[in-house]
């Protein structure tokens, strides 16, 4: 898809030859002497439509437009949630066979949030998925011009949620694919297919490399299944060499069955999402290769299988991680930390300036927070008020919860120097105490996205989350922005 931004006043937009056009139109709604805007304020004056968010009213081959089809949609008070809403309410259009080309104005100026949302909201309501259908129908809808008046001051916004897109779409494509076409052969693929891009480099390990490192946490949950495992580095190299790196960490495991201590029949088909975080790196570094910000970037991804042979890994079983802790296995359904110990170990060695991993960790945070927000872990005020604002001003949402120390007491073991798992009792909170234990030597924030990366039921998919929050994130952290 293609998105462009022009400076189009109604007058102008009434002229503009498209398949579709939506009017945004909120509560601020300064109606002129042109036709368009004397048909808005007629339909508000009739009761016939509302500036609420949400409220869409179609005309068809309206005289005073140069389109078969007219949306009339309200935006309430016009910033980026009642964007969201209104282009959400627009789906059936942007999805319509007929629709190529479709035209999304502003009536009036526009706010900086809401032109940045709305190539995000057009992508997401016009997202199909195609990847294993036999008859795939793919998205029609090709090129987007975005109108507003203020089109110069609103220039960057757009830019930055165009781009945004790339890598939003990406995410939800990987996550998206069954776990028997997204391996971690095929996820290390994708990688290397963003590193075709300049500033961006892959490297690859398998189960060689992983051994010759120590990784024995990685390793023990690779272990119970037969597709080998796979390490991706990727680095985004923006700024000069001296300037430490942000690591980002995705849990990468393409499926999890749970291992040995084996989860329950129903919705485990939803266990192929267990990679979005990884998906969500991805897609960070292929909306960095569009935007080539200045700054570093490493993007550190373990991926396997969580699977059960005669081989697998046992309840029970101590491991040793590549930070040399041991670690008593007590029930290998929470192998998210196990994969990820060891590459928040991997990555002392870019002496980063700050490490985020994201994760679908823990069912226990879906209990906590829902599908809403994202949980956010941190014990750096700085790194927890950066990712909260991010979320805020991407509209890509997450919530701190604590670390106490007291947090960790469930996490004793007798026979390692650590355990895997905790009582039932804050799961989320628990699983974040296990990671910490492998970032004394950098500033560290942990994202559980398990109840934010997907969704399910009827609309069953990947959301593409948090990859707004980590671009705006990283953006953040430019200097002189
Ligand atoms: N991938 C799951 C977490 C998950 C569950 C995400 C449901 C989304 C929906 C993770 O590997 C897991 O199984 N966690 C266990 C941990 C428990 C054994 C301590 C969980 O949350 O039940
Ligand atoms: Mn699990
Ligand atoms: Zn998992």
């Amino acid at each position: 898809m293609n998105f462009e931004l022009k400076p189009l006043n109604l007058v102008a937009l009434a002229n503009e030859k498209t398949d579709l056009l939506i009017l945004l139109v909120s509560q601020d709604f300064k109606p002129g002497k042109d036709e368009l805007s004397v048909l808005i304020a007629q339909t508000l004056k009739q009761g016939d439509f509302l500036t609420k968010a949400g409220t869409v009213l179609s005309l068809y081959r309206p005289v005073q437009a140069n389109a078969p089809k007219v949306l009339l949609a309200g935006v309430g008070d016009g910033h980026a949630r009642g964007v969201r809403g209104a282009l959400a309410a627009c789906a059936a259009s942007l999805k319509a066979s007929s629709v190529k080309k479709a035209i999304v104005g502003f009536a009036g100026p526009a706010h900086e949030d809401a032109v940045r949302a709305v190539p995000l909201a057009v992508a997401e309501a016009s997202y199909v998925y195609t990847h294993t259908k036999s008859k795939p129908e793919a998205r029609t809808l090709q090129k987007v011009l975005v109108a507003a008046t203020n089109a110069s001051e609103v220039k960057s916004s757009f830019d930055t949620g165009a781009a945004t897109v790339a890598g939003v779409e990406f995410a939800k494509e990987w996550a998206n694919r069954p776990a028997n076409y997204a391996t971690p052969t095929l996820l290390a693929q994708a990688a290397q297919s963003i590193a075709k891009s300049a500033k961006v480099t892959c490297e690859i390990l398998g189960p060689k490399e992983v051994v010759k490192l120590g990784m024995g946490s990685f390793m023990a949950v690779a272990q119970g299944s037969d597709e080998p495992l796979r390490f991706i580095v990727l680095q985004y190299s923006g700024a000069p060499k001296a300037q430490p790196p942000v690591v980002l960490v995705g849990k990468g495991i393409t499926f999890d069955s749970g291992g040995i201590s084996i989860k329950p029949a129903a919705e485990m088909d939803e266990m192929k999402f267990d990679m979005s975080g990884a998906a969500s790196v991805l897609g960070t570094f292929r909306t960095l290769a569009e935007l080539k910000p200045a700054i570093n970037v490493v993007g550190l991804i373990p991926a396997c299988e969580n699977l059960l042979n005669g081989k697998a890994v046992k309840p029970g079983d101590v491991v040793t991680s590549m930070s040399g802790q041991t670690i008593e296995i007590l029930n290998t359904d929470a192998e998210g930390r196990l994969v990820l110990c060891d590459a928040l170990t991997y990555a002392e060695r870019f002496k980063p300036a700050a490490v985020v991993d994201i994760a679908t960790l823990t069912g226990a945070c879906v209990v906590a927070l829902g599908g809403v927000r994202s949980g956010l872990f941190t014990s750096k005020p700085e790194l927890a008020d950066a990712l909260y604002k991010a979320g805020e001003a991407s509209g890509d949402l997450c919530w701190r919860l604590p670390l106490d120390d007291d947090y960790a007491d469930g996490l004793k073991s007798n026979f390692a120097d650590v355990a895997n798992v905790a009582g039932r009792a804050g799961g989320a909170i628990t699983a974040a105490k296990f990671l910490q234990r492998f970032t004394e030597k950098f500033d560290w924030a942990h994202l559980d996205i398990a109840g934010t990366a997907w969704k399910g039921g009827a609309a069953k998919g990947a959301t593409g989350r948090p990859v707004p929050l980590l671009v705006e994130f990283l953006l953040s952290r430019v200097a002189g922005r």
